[in-house]
């Protein structure tokens, strides 16, 4: 009974750790993509002046750009900076090419902006690009760290890097992944480095709408819908996450943490279950779930950095929803409200 009692005290105090370390140290991870693929949108100080104006802390900026980054300058807005994928093979094979890279879109602002990590490519594993991606990687954090900026490298990837997904504790890469990112799992793992991952319940959804569940997708279910060994999902972004680190402790990544740098829902464009109701739905939701409860079952004392995509509706993208994951219209009205701060 002594013993059943302590137990079931220390299990309390460690859970009231858990939430006091995500409440305060963590209290706000939510961050926001800045795409800037359409002809219609505000300046980049009018886009830095809304982020601020809606307490939204971090930003993701798909490649360099001085515009932006100059907006940048001063605003306390922490900055995940990418590559284009074209210029991923001149940095993998030329270190002063990367040398170059740094000292262009990173060392003049260092001072002024906070970058919290480059990643070297997006979404190109597998693929021609794959290869270039870890030796990109290890050029860039060279050059950083000769310039003495320490800010981490990573990559971002699409869940398209697993073969298996389902139920989570069974994730896997698929074979043409496995061996680049077998090596990546392992540089991330040494240098203590989070792999960037884009996690859309929305695409699963529409691609399957009779397998996956709607209420699944967009945090709404209340009860267990997979249940995974001792571990119950009642969210689908959760099992997409905990499948992406069965993958990487199966390739060695045991202690890489996972950040999500795009999760979103389309509010129109024809899609399957594109509605703005949904699109305010899921976003409210992924929201509060990650501000608030933290962590995924697998990974449960540490919340999910999570970013949203994306800031605005972007009118150069493919027709159709892509065009449609904004949460603000050019004109900076909202298509929909999100609560951004909790
Ligand atoms: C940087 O962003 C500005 C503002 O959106 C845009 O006009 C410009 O073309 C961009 N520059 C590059 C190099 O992408």
């Amino acid at each position: 009974m002594g013993q059943v009692m302590l137990l079931f005290l220390g299990v309390s105090m460690w859970l009231l750790g858990c939430r006091w370390i995500t409440h305060s140290a963590e209290a706000l991870v939510i961050g926001v993509n800045y795409g800037l693929i359409g002809d219609d949108l505000p300046s980049p100080d009018k886009v830095i002046a809304l982020y601020t104006s809606r307490s939204i802390t971090r930003l993701r900026l798909f490649n360099p750009n001085a515009t932006v980054l100059e907006a940048l300058q001063g605003s306390a807005i922490e900055v995940i900076l990418g590559t284009y994928n074209e210029e991923l093979q001149r940095l993998s094979t030329d270190a002063s090419y990367a040398a170059d890279w740094v000292q262009t879109n990173v060392a003049p602002y260092a001072s002024s902006v906070r970058f919290r990590y480059i990643n070297a490519g997006n979404e190109v594993i597998p693929g021609k690009l794959a290869s270039y991606v870890l030796p990109a990687m290890r050029n860039l954090d060279s050059a950083l760290r000769a310039a003495n900026l320490h800010v981490p490298v990573t990559t971002a990837v699409a869940t398209q890097v697993l073969a298996v997904s389902y139920p989570p504790s069974q994730g896997a890469f698929s074979e043409s992944a496995a061996g680049v990112m077998a090596p990546i799992a392992a540089f991330l793992q040494a240098k203590k480095s989070p792999l960037l991952v884009n996690v859309y319940p929305y695409f699963a959804y529409a691609g399957s709408p009779r397998d996956v569940r709607l209420d699944y997708a967009l945090f709404t279910a209340q009860d267990v819908v997979v249940r995974d060994g001792s571990l119950g999902y009642t969210n689908l972004f959760d099992a997409m996450i905990d499948s992406m680190y069965a993958a990487l402790e199966k390739s060695g990544g045991t202690d890489v943490d996972i950040v999500v740098s795009e999760t979103g829902w389309p509010s129109g464009g024809g899609g399957v279950g594109a509605t703005v109701e949904n699109a305010r739905v899921y976003n409210n939701n992924v929201v509060a779930h990650v501000a608030g409860s933290g962590g995924t079952p697998k990974r449960p004392a540490k919340a999910t950095e999570t970013y949203l995509f994306a800031m605005f509706n972007e009118n150069l993208k493919p027709e159709g929803t892509e065009r449609n994951f904004g949460l603000f219209r050019p004109d900076m009205s909202e298509v929909y409200h999100v609560v951004l701060s909790p």
